[in-house]
């Protein structure tokens, strides 16, 4: 037996379809077991700033409040990627910013709340904010989430699935406006450090060039690929590029950063289309993807892997787990200690097999020329 009754869910960092299978599994398992359970309102904030959210910040979740959430996007308890309970910040009379460190108030604000253990649900920094709150006291089981799919130590986090599926349907529309133009067209996913968006898309939707983080690229190799497929007869060029993609020796395209976030990166599909165009001299466009991949009914398999996620976690606060990540080891959902699953992203693999196929089938990475295929 263990001697919890009361359980807090918070979601954190960007959202991701699934999340809402997450509190409905979570919310269900821990009252089959007798327990309560809270939502905290956008990550940590309604408990760091209880005053600005109704009841406290907190939102009694029981059956009712769950009914029917698990096919939608978003999360019904809000998100934020502010507010860093750990690296708070806060304004000075001069304006500029200082951070403090707000764990030890935030943990005192868990144990007013009555509140036995949290469930964090979110990537690398509400995971790592999780695991600084374990190691504070706070009994925490983590929940990896992200569209990117850039967490470690699971093969897959929820949001991915439905993120890849959408990008390649609008990949899909626009191939056959690329053909009738013969245009180039840029598509800009997201994919802030690996590239598991852009790869498994371009894969599925049948781009020609995919430009990933892991891989700096040389525009010349995608200007050469885009001119010898014109010269073989295809006139049209699809290319996928992550945002956080980089040329060699170059940095990442940044639109801004605000307080207490992280850089905003965007811009990178504008700025391939214009040196493409002004390499190869044919008309190119660019379609920014970005938010659109983390709207929407999240897939079968992202409401499945969310609520697996979200039972498990319960089952280990059960089973008397703590400063652990639960992730999927197929055909196991497994636990990880948080200070292991943050240590480092997952980068895609560029000796993978998915990453050699995409080679085989003669996709150009912008890292070496294109393969000759006038005689092939
Ligand atoms: O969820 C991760 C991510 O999708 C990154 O790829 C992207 O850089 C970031 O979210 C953008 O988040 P926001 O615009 O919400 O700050």
């Amino acid at each position: 037996m263990n001697d919890i009754s009361r359980i807090a869910i918070s979601t954190g960092g960007g959202d991701a379809p699934g999340l809402n299978a997450v509190i409905r599994s979570v919310t269900l398992a821990a009252r089959n077991r007798g327990w309560h359970v809270v939502g905290i309102r956008d990550g940590f904030n309604g408990l760091m700033n209880p005053e600005e959210y109704p009841n406290g910040g907190l939102m009694d979740l029981d059956r009712q409040s769950v009914r029917g959430i698990q096919h939608t996007g978003g999360t019904i308890l809000g998100s934020t990627n502010r507010g860093n309970p750990t690296r708070y910040p806060v304004e000075q009379p001069d304006g500029t910013y200082v951070h403090v460190d707000r764990s030890d108030e935030l943990i005192q604000r868990f144990n007013d709340a009555g509140i036995d253990a949290l469930i964090t649900v979110g990537g690398d920094g509400s995971l790592t904010i999780g695991n600084h709150l374990y190691e504070a006291g706070l009994r925490v089981i983590g929940v990896p989430k992200t569209i990117d799919n850039d967490l470690d130590k699971t093969t897959a986090t929820f949001g991915f699935d439905t993120a890849v599926d959408f990008a390649t349907e609008c990949i899909d529309r626009l191939f056959t406006t690329a053909t009738s133009h013969g245009r180039v067209m840029v598509v800009e996913v997201m994919g802030r450090d690996a590239g598991w968006i852009a790869l498994h898309t371009g894969m599925a939707g049948g781009a020609h060039c995919i430009l990933i983080p892991e891989i700096p690229y040389q525009l010349e190799h995608l200007a050469e690929t885009i001119l010898q497929r014109d010269r073989t007869g295809s006139r049209f060029t699809i290319v996928v590029v992550a945002e956080g993609a980089r040329p060699v020796g170059g940095e990442v395209s940044v639109i801004g950063q605000a307080v207490g976030q992280a850089v905003q990166l965007g811009g990178i599909g504008g700025k391939v289309a214009a040196e493409i165009s002004a390499l190869t001299g044919k008309e190119t466009r660019t379609v920014v993807l970005g938010h659109l991949l983390r709207g929407g009914s999240p897939t079968a398999l992202d409401r499945l892997l969310g609520l697996r996620f979200g039972a498990a976690a319960v089952r280990a606060l059960d089973e008397g787990e703590n400063g652990i990540m639960v992730g999927l080891q197929p055909p196991d959902v497994v636990y990880v200690p948080l200070s292991e699953a943050t240590r480092q992203l997952k980068l895609v693999p560029l000796d993978g097999d998915t990453m050699r196929t995409a080679r085989d089938l003669g996709i150009n990475f912008g890292d070496r020329p294109p393969l000759d295929i006038t005689s092939a």
